[in-house]
């Protein structure tokens, strides 16, 4: 159990030192028209550091993030950037609401998505483990996630690996 732990926590450093949730748009509907993103973005909860990713038909939409006016007028108002890649893992750094639309008339047909992103519920290391209401694997991939963020916890998991393979010697 402890040696499943400590490969989850390896396998969170694997994503990199500041990977936290991936919330991805429109889960298995993706990033379409005619799709009510507002539902979607209702159910998910957001902390700084985790990321949220489009998955879409490259060169038919694409992303950019807007602010408010642009948000509720459909218009690159307060443009902040723009991903077209088709699979596009974008950061969210700060709590504050972000606004993303569909840069080619899309925006219209209803490919726009406002998120909240909150700060982080505490700043010790356990933070996420039970505050995300997340289960089993994800809660472990969570807990993971929020440790890599700190370079004291890094060293302490390499001391609990050390321990774990001294162990199973
Ligand atoms: C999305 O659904 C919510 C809740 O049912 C509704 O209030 C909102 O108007 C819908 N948005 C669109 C663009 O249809
Ligand atoms: C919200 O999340 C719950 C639990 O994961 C899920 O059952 C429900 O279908 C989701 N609703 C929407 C609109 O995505
Ligand atoms: C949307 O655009 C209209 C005019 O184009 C403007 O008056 C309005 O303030 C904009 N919406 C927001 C939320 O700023
Ligand atoms: C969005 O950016 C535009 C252009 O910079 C600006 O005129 C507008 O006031 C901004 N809207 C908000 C809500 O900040
Ligand atoms: C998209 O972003 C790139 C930088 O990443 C910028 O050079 C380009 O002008 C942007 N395009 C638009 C249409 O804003
Ligand atoms: C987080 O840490 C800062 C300074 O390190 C401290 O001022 C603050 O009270 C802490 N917040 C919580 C919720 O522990």
């Amino acid at each position: 159990m402890s040696w499943l732990l400590v490969v989850a926590v390896l396998a969170g450093f694997a994503l990199g030192p500041s990977a936290g949730t991936d919330h991805i748009v429109g889960a298995n509907h993706g990033w379409n028209p005619n799709i009510n993103y507002s539902l979607w973005s209702g159910n998910q909860t957001f902390y700084v550091g985790d990321l949220i990713s489009f998955r879409y038909q490259k060169g038919t939409h694409n992303v950019f993030e807007v602010n408010e006016t642009g948000y509720d007028n459909c218009t690159m108002a307060g443009v902040a950037g723009n991903w077209t890649s088709g699979k596009d893992f974008i950061p969210l750094p700060e709590a504050r609401r972000y606004y993303f639309i569909c840069g080619n008339g899309f925006c219209l047909q209803g490919m726009k998505v406002a998120i909240t992103v909150h700060p982080l519920p505490h700043n010790a290391t356990s933070k996420g483990s039970n505050s995300r209401g997340s289960t089993g694997a994800q809660e472990e991939e969570a807990a993971a996630a929020a440790l890599g963020t700190r370079s004291a916890a890094w060293l302490a998991t390499l001391a609990v690996a050390a321990a774990a393979v001294v162990a199973f010697r």
